[in-house]
């Protein structure tokens, strides 16, 4: 079985696209930790992989980079579009696979919220962001915390790359989703061969308006891994 995000996103686009602007999970643990880590973007060029519906994209845009941003869904990249008009370049494009829309040594950071745990072969992936990516260029990501994983899906080996599946219940209807489990030190493996140094490893806590939201979810990610955060760069000098 595989992973098939581009259908997952567009069966629950315009619930999601909803979804993503308050949930306590992207607006209030999420994105605060991304933008957290994010180096200097004023003017910088910008690549938004796998965008969504555009949240971060519109943030990026209004901190002044010039963004270029793609999602392997159809609908997600609608409402980016819709969202951004002409104030980024939004396209439909897989991740895993080249990116020949990008030209060599152009991109200053390349940011990707939640995204990577949806692809298989990440040295695919670190090889083309390190080709489109300038010299001490940066990537930020986050991604499932893969202990968190393994510990919620209660299953028998964690040394094991392979797909979990879930139901997510959105508006009390299901929606299925799938995404890939791997090891830290399989992720370590990846950015050491791709010429990549960790710079920052984030395990954030929520911010706190996330306790009047809802307390029991902000008491949990007060006490238990999540999500976890990369900043990392390009064959640093
Ligand atoms: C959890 S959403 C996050 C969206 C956005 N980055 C955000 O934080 O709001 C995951 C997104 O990854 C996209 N995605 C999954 N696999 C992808 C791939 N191989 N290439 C491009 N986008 C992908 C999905 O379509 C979906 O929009």
């Amino acid at each position: 079985m595989k992973a098939n995000p581009s259908k997952q996103y567009d069966d629950m686009a315009e619930l999601y696209a909803l979804k993503n602007e308050s949930s306590l999970h992207n607006a209030l643990y999420e994105r605060p930790a991304t933008k957290a880590i994010m180096p200097d973007i004023k003017g910088k060029k910008v690549f938004d992989a796998g965008c969504g519906t555009g949240n971060l994209t519109e943030w990026l845009v209004a901190q002044g980079a010039d963004v270029i941003a793609c999602d392997i869904s159809d609908e997600m990249v609608k409402y980016t579009k819709k969202r951004l008009g002409d104030r980024a370049q939004v396209r439909v494009a897989d991740l895993g696979k080249p990116l020949d829309f990008i030209k060599d040594n152009s991109i200053d950071v390349i940011v990707s919220s939640l995204v990577l745990h949806y692809i298989r072969n990440w040295l695919n992936v670190f090889t083309e962001f390190s080709r489109i990516l300038k010299k001490n260029g940066y990537v930020v990501f986050s991604t499932h915390h893969p202990h968190a994983d393994w510990h919620w899906f209660n299953k028998p080996n964690y040394f094991k790359k392979e797909l979990y599946s879930e139901s997510w219940i959105i508006n009390g209807k299901p929606y299925p989703v799938s995404f890939y489990h791997r090891t830290l030190a399989s992720m370590f493996a990846i950015f050491r061969k791709t010429g990549f140094f960790v710079d920052i490893l984030l395990e954030p806590l929520p911010i706190k308006e996330a306790k009047e939201k809802d307390p029991e979810i902000y008491e949990r990610l007060l006490t238990n891994p999540h999500f976890i955060f990369f900043r990392m760069i390009k064959n640093p000098s």
